[in-house]
């Protein structure tokens, strides 16, 4: 059985760039959410429910015909908010290796925020975008359709944003585009710079 993860923090942590009330809806409801549908996709199925949610969406050919997109979309969906989660915190300074590597790759942070940002808001309908490293161990910004994860892709990802309304609505209502500007005060760029140190491995 999967199970929601603790968050790091109490749910106004990022106030005012992500309010509370979303937090823990975000939380509460919608990771939770995606937690249930994929336990009860995987009743039928003891011998998947050993497996991590990362072994099942690699191998979604594997994965029985009846249950594969419930699969896709509630393993994507549990895997993309607990990893989300952890890149979140006010007052990180961008800073370490992954900072060198994206100035190397994209010729200044700016230019890397820039894409980031294009590509957040010009995403159709709900997803992700990410800042991944790919096969080549290669920084790239992608974005996802609805839970899909890199993973999926063989890109790990680096850093991302929840781009569904349920992230952003209450708060910045249709302004996407407020959310992602919002979003640069709140990355932990510790873990983020982490998640590159092992992704590199
Ligand atoms: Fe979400």
């Amino acid at each position: 059985m999967f199970t929601l993860p603790n968050l790091p923090y109490v749910y106004s942590a990022l106030e005012p760039f992500i309010d509370a009330k979303t937090m823990e809806i975000h939380h509460t409801k919608h990771h939770q959410a995606y937690i249930d549908k994929l336990n009860k996709a995987l009743e039928k199925y003891p011998e998947l429910q050993k497996k991590s949610a990362e072994e099942l969406i690699k191998n979604l050919e594997s994965i029985p015909e009846d249950i594969r997109t419930a699969v896709r979309n509630n393993a994507g969906g549990h895997i993309n908010h607990s990893f989300f989660w952890l890149i979140l915190k006010k007052g990180i300074k961008p800073e370490g290796e992954i900072i060198e590597a994206i100035k190397r790759t994209f010729g200044s942070f700016e230019k890397f925020q820039e894409e980031f940002n294009t590509k957040s808001v010009n995403l159709f309908g709900s997803g992700w975008c990410w800042l991944v490293l790919n096969k080549d161990k290669k920084l790239e910004v992608i974005t996802t359709p609805n839970q899909d994860s890199p993973i999926m892709l063989g890109k790990k990802p680096i850093l991302g944003i929840d781009l569904w309304e349920h992230a952003y609505y209450l708060k910045y209502q249709n302004r996407r585009s407020e959310y992602v500007n919002a979003f640069w005060n709140v990355i932990n760029w510790k873990v983020v710079n982490e998640n590159f140190l092992k992704a590199k491995r």
